[in-house]
């Protein structure tokens, strides 16, 4: 299936990410929130984002002006009646997810492909919520989103090889690089990240090394760009603690509990770059 435009619903993080990759790739874009205030926030941080990669060289002068205007916000699902594909950012809740998959598949083309940016609900759960479950497939990137290659398309047990076929070309033609990925609890690279991103936690907690010392550890000897807690407070506290939750929950293995010093932070309101303070202090 040939995909022109695209449908994102939810504008926060994720959803205004994708929303200005597929804008800055030529793709028309649908982005839908319940709130009008996201919406604008969204138009912002799209702009503020392709001006400095703009500052930067990496894209030319009048890229930004017209990657925003190939983006139409609206908090009317109606607007979705027309696209090819609908990716759903929206927070990350099954309730709330089965609601809006409803909403999104009452309002597009019978034929439109539903896909969902999830970091850890069971693909196949959400398609079970809709009347086409076939439609259905997992379109995992990663924060942020217009610097991340990664895109996971997840199979679920009903998705259908047309639509995850689809779902891999889109994301290639959106300049990013996809891995196939079958339906399991944090697929594969929330699979193995979450577990050494707790470890850390562990690590602090037993002070075998201060904060800066356990990072720089896994920077110098490890050689990763960035250390597991500054990784933790940029993903957010709270999104790691809810990963591991389902990692624990779904697969069963006592190795997935959290850090108690994880849990502490999240119910202190710490949550990483978002809130300012989480393992360590941003002003
Ligand atoms: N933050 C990350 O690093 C990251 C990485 C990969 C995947 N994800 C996943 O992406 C999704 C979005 O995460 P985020 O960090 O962008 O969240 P966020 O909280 O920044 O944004 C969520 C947005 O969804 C909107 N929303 C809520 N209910 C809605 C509804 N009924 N209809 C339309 N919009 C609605 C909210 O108003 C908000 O603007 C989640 O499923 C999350 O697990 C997050």
């Amino acid at each position: 299936m040939n995909i022109e435009s695209i449908g994102v619903v939810g504008a926060g993080t994720m959803g205004s990410g994708i929303a200005q990759a597929a804008a800055a790739a030529g793709f028309a874009v649908v982005m839908i929130d319940v709130s009008d205030t996201a919406l604008s926030k969204a138009r912002a941080a799209v702009m503020a984002s392709l001006e400095r990669l703009r500052s930067r060289g990496m894209v030319d002068a009048a890229a930004p002006e017209a990657a925003l205007d190939r983006i139409l916000t609206s908090t009317d699902y109606g607007r979705l009646a027309s696209v090819d594909i609908v990716i759903e950012a929206a927070s990350e809740n099954i309730e709330v997810k089965g609601r809006i998959l409803r909403l999104i598949e009452a309002a597009v083309r019978p034929d439109a492909i539903i896909a969902t940016n999830t970091s850890s609900i069971s693909i196949t759960a959400l398609a079970a919520q809709l009347v086409d479950p076939s439609r259905f497939v997992g379109m995992h990137f990663f924060n942020p989103v217009p610097m991340m290659s990664l895109v996971e398309i997840i199979r679920g047990l009903q998705t259908g090889d047309m639509q995850a076929a689809t779902a891999r070309a889109l994301a290639e033609r959106i300049g990013k690089s996809p891995i196939g990925v079958r339906n399991s609890p944090g697929f594969v690279v929330n699979r193995i990240l979450m577990p050494m991103i707790n470890e850390a936690f562990f690590v602090l907690r037993e002070g075998v090394a201060s904060a800066a010392e356990i990072d720089d550890g896994m920077k110098l000897g490890a050689n990763h760009p960035i250390g597991p807690l500054a990784l933790a407070d940029l993903i957010g506290l709270d999104v790691c603690l809810s990963v591991l939750d389902v990692l624990l929950k779904d697969l069963g293995d006592p190795k997935y509990r959290a850090c108690h010093l994880l849990r502490e932070l999240v119910a202190a309101g710490r949550l990483g770059r978002k809130s300012e303070h989480g393992v360590f202090q941003y002003k």
